[in-house]
């Protein structure tokens, strides 16, 4: 039976980069991007990679974006939908490949003009819990010269995806090496790992 996940599924399968371009649905991409409009008038969008100075200035010269992580005690309805969409997914990947996850963690994320994350994977070297990538773009009409794709690296290829609404972009998270260039405007996302733990 066809089931509302299995295009960004088959197309990981297939590819190794899952994509769908209407994974959110368009009405809860506006909230969620409403949602880090708030949190950005509140100050609560902070610098990714906080830790000991070190790490921070180390950090910013790979990444230059902020983040604010979800929580289902939020109370938010945008961010309960966001996440009981996951919750689902999950369900599916699951019980269609055997992936046996079991938690994930998911932050939006402000990359404003001039931002980048530089080549990079999203496995740590110490902790091998994050199994998969899932990636989801808040962006109305992202153009070319708008910069801030995500580039994605497989052998000699690099593949060009545009940040552009309700798109979800799903790959492992020790395999596949990316990047997100320099953006010319705002850009935003909400990115999670689906773990094993
Ligand atoms: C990340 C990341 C890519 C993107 O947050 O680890 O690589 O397109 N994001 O936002
Ligand atoms: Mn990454």
């Amino acid at each position: 039976m066809i089931n509302q996940f299995d295009l960004l599924i088959d197309s990981y399968l297939n590819n190794k980069i899952g994509i769908d371009a209407n994974f959110l649905t368009d009405a809860l991409s506006q909230g969620l991007q409403q949602n880090i409009r708030q949190l950005q008038s509140d100050n609560l969008m902070v610098a990714a990679g906080i830790g000991n100075s070190d790490v921070k200035d180390t950090q910013q010269k790979m990444r230059s974006d902020t983040i604010y992580w979800m929580d289902k005690s939020h109370d938010n309805i945008f961010e309960q939908e966001f996440l009981h969409q996951v919750d689902n997914f999950v369900e599916r990947l699951n019980s269609t490949c055997y992936t046996g996850i079991n938690s994930y963690e998911f932050h939006y994320a402000v990359y404003e003009e001039g931002s980048f994350y530089k080549r990079h994977k999203d496995q740590f070297k110490t902790d091998s819990d994050r199994k998969f990538s899932l990636i989801n773009y808040l962006n109305n009409d992202w153009l070319e010269e708008d910069g801030g794709q995500l580039l994605v690296y497989q052998n000699d290829t690099v593949q060009k995806i545009q940040p552009q609404s309700q798109k979800a972009v799903f790959f492992k998270s020790d395999e596949m090496e990316h990047e997100v260039s320099r953006s010319n405007r705002t850009r935003m996302s909400i990115t999670g790992w689906l773990k094993r733990v």
